[in-house]
């Protein structure tokens, strides 16, 4: 999403740099607009290099791009923190004297604002006014709490927390979503089949793949279960900056089994993106194995078939479920890809198979994929490339494509 955060000239500006954090790591495109009373509390370069876009405060810079309303025009969502009294006045006002006052007047996006000031300003009868006409306008206010003021006093006046703030922004946004109210359980990562205390066998399945759809289906206005096995390095940070998003891990396909089982109880959609051992050690020895390998240099490993997790599923699932499965294939050729894919897809029972191609330098760690979506019909749906947040939003499309085609 687009998201501009406005920051007007209160100390609870240092505050507002956890916000644009926030937002940054669950994925959107944040562009903050201080006034020129906010950079005396936080500098540009602090905003520039948070928010990873470059920051103007005035109405004059980048005159050829129409900066002054294209903020407003792009914006999906504008958020105002801290909005001071001074700030929530011209704003009822509709002064448009700088930067962030033409942006608020350009915009038809929603607009969240998190008051801060002291109480006694807070109180007056014109600031009270003065949020009443913004909230008569649709403007949705966030706080202002009840807590410790800068000056040592207590009262209401405090800016709300920036977890806070940003859950209520998104969840505005996310009301109107063609996900909302909706319960989703996404798997993600690559289980891990133990052998020994130390060792076990794994795949090379990074799980961003899987947390890229459990994001979008938040920001589309879902409840997100994400069940992750094992991911590389910050791949859960998006998910776990989403308030919509609840992310419990697991290792074992075993594990994933039990977690998925119970949460798919309530779900409307289960979209199986972990790449799930076909095979587990048959029994795990409780010690270090050592290296008494056989005269002929061998040792052997008895393997032993994982339940079909996904099959399990389908054979138990809920009236109005809609089911999704992955199917990780290394085959170059389209068209042999594709049969592949239509033969699991029916094998598997699955509302939508989302066929991903794999190989030593694709799919697997990499930023980028290409999805081939099958429907029930075994219709290829979307032939998604580019992100792997891009891909994701191509899947949700087709998911909610195949629910009202019932
Ligand atoms: O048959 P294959 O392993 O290619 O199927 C992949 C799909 O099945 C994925 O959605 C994966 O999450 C799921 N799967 C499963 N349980 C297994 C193996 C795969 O649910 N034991």
């Amino acid at each position: 999403m687009f998201i501009v955060v406005g920051v007007t000239g209160g100390i609870a500006a240092y505050k507002s740099v956890q916000i644009v954090r926030l937002l940054v790591l669950a994925g959107h495109d944040v562009h903050v607009i201080p006034t020129d009373d906010a950079l005396r509390f936080v500098g540009l370069t602090t905003w520039e290099a948070i928010s990873r876009n470059p920051v103007t405060t005035s109405v004059h810079d980048d005159v050829p791009t129409v900066r002054h309303v294209a903020l407003g025009q792009s914006a999906d969502l504008v958020i105002v923190a801290p909005a001071t009294a001074d700030f929530l006045a011209k704003q009822a006002a509709g002064l448009a004297g700088d930067l962030l006052g033409t942006t608020l007047l350009a915009t038809t996006a929603p607009v969240v604002v998190a008051p801060a000031m002291h109480t006694e300003m807070w109180n007056h009868p014109a600031t009270q006014h003065n949020t009443g006409v913004l909230r008569e306008r649709g403007v949705h206010v966030v706080g202002p709490a009840d807590g410790a003021l800068t000056g040592g006093d207590s009262g209401p006046g405090r800016m709300s927390e920036p977890e806070q703030i940003v859950a209520a922004a998104l969840a505005v946004v996310d009301a109107a979503g063609d996900l909302a109210g909706m319960r989703v359980v996404v798997t993600a990562g690559g289980t891990r089949e133990p052998i020994d205390p130390v060792r076990y066998l794994g795949n090379r399945s990074s799980g961003r793949q899987g947390v890229a759809v459990a994001v979008s289906a938040a920001q589309r206005g879902a409840e997100v279960d994400l069940i992750a096995a094992h991911t590389e390095g910050d791949a859960l940070e998006g998910a776990r900056a989403h308030p919509r998003v609840r992310v419990s891990q697991v290792s074992s396909a075993e594990d994933l089994q039990a977690a998925v089982s119970a949460a798919a109880e309530a779900a409307d959609v289960v979209v199986m993106a972990a790449a799930v051992a076909d095979y587990r050690v048959d029994a795990v020895s409780e010690h270090k194995l050592t290296k008494d390998t056989s005269p002929d240099g061998t040792r052997t490993l008895t393997l032993v078939e994982n339940p079909d997790i996904l099959a399990g599923l389908v054979a138990s699932r809920r009236g109005g479920q809609t089911i999704v499965g992955f199917a990780a294939e290394t085959e170059p050729d389209r068209a042999t890809l594709l049969e592949r894919g239509r033969a699991k897809r029916r094998r598997k029972g699955v509302d939508l198979l989302a066929v991903n191609t794999v190989g030593w330098t694709r799919g697997f760690e990499t930023a980028e994929n290409t999805l081939y979506l099958l429907n029930a019909a075994d219709d290829v749906v979307a032939e998604a490339s580019g992100t792997k947040h891009s891909v994701a939003d191509a899947l949700w499309d087709a998911v909610v494509a195949a629910r009202s085609a019932r």
